[in-house]
This record gives structure tokens, C-alpha cells and sequence, in this order.
């Protein structure tokens, strides 16, 4: 599916700024917004190019550069931190060879950290792509990444 068509889904009406920009993101393989998809949806919300840009830069879930198949997004706020979620953090970087913030060499896995993710119950927790995975530790960092990397 084209940007174009993602866009035309929705009504033309700038309250709808961040559902296009979700879909967008969501369709796009390598997980992020283009510069051309942020014209577009300017050009289709009648805003300006730096609002739209301004707004997917402010929030954390939009990325404007390519990233992996798999987002990884750890949560670090401070139940996850009391769990030891830093231990979790250091086996995924480990596991993954990449630092937080980063793509793997193979475009599969991008590493970030994320605020709470309600799961506090289950901590450490971290979503992949839109599911979560709670009561991490490093076994079963080894058994996810095995999983998702086929
Ligand atoms: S603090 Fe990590 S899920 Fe709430």
C-alpha cells in the first residue's frame, strides 16, 4: 500500500494527524517515517511540514530514521528499575551486539527503552512491536531473541 492510500484512509482533518502518522509508520518495513511521508501528510492535513515534523519528532513512539523489524522497547521507569531491568538492558545489548538507540547490522532488532508500560505487576517487562513480554531475565531474553530471529 502506498503512502497515499494509508493517508486516504482517513478523513482530511488535522485531528487525525496522529492516527496517519501511526499507519504510516506501521506500514513501512523499516519501521519509521520518511521525510516524503511527513510532506504528504502535511500536503493531505493542510498543516505545515515543520508542525507535522515537529509533532512526530515530540513523540518517542515515532522514529524519523529506519529502524528494525522488531522494536524491542524496554521499560526502564522505577518498578522495572527495582526489578533489575538494567540486567535485562545489558543481556539485550549483549545478545544483540548494539547499544540502546541502535539497529542490529541484519535490520532486524532495534533497541530502545520506554516509560511504564502498566505491566508493573509483571516487571521487567518490554514490548516487541506491540506485544508485551513480562518477567524478563536473561534466559528469556535468549529464548525471545531466538524466537523472533527464526
Ligand atoms: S515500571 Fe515497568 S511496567 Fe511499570
Amino acid at each position: 500500500m502506498s503512502t497515499q492510500e494509508i493517508i486516504q484512509q482517513f478523513k482530511p482533518q488535522q485531528h487525525n494527524l496522529l492516527n496517519i502518522l501511526h499507519a504510516i509508520q506501521d506500514h513501512h518495513p523499516q519501521n519509521y517515517l520518511t521525510e516524503e511521508a511527513l510532506e504528504e501528510t502535511a500536503r493531505y492535513l493542510k498543516l505545515t511540514k515543520s508542525s507535522v515534523y515537529g509533532v512526530a519528532k515530540y513523540y518517542t513512539m515515532f522514529s524519523l530514521k529506519p529502524r528494525g523489524k522488531y522494536i524491542l522497547r524496554v521499560c526502564v521507569s522505577p518498578v522495572c528499575e527495582l526489578m533489575k531491568v538494567n540486567t535485562v538492558v545489558a543481556a539485550l545489548e549483549k545478545k544483540l551486539e548494539i547499544k540502546t538507540g541502535e539497529t542490529t547490522k541484519d535490520g532486524l532488532f532495534t533497541l530502545e527503552i520506554s516509560e511504564c508500560l502498566g505491566q508493573c505487576d509483571e516487571a521487567p517487562s518490554m514490548m516487541i512491536n506491540d506485544k508485551v513480554y513480562n518477567h524478563l531475565d536473561e534466559k528469556r531474553i535468549d529464548e525471545l531473541i531466538r524466537e523472533f530471529a527464526g
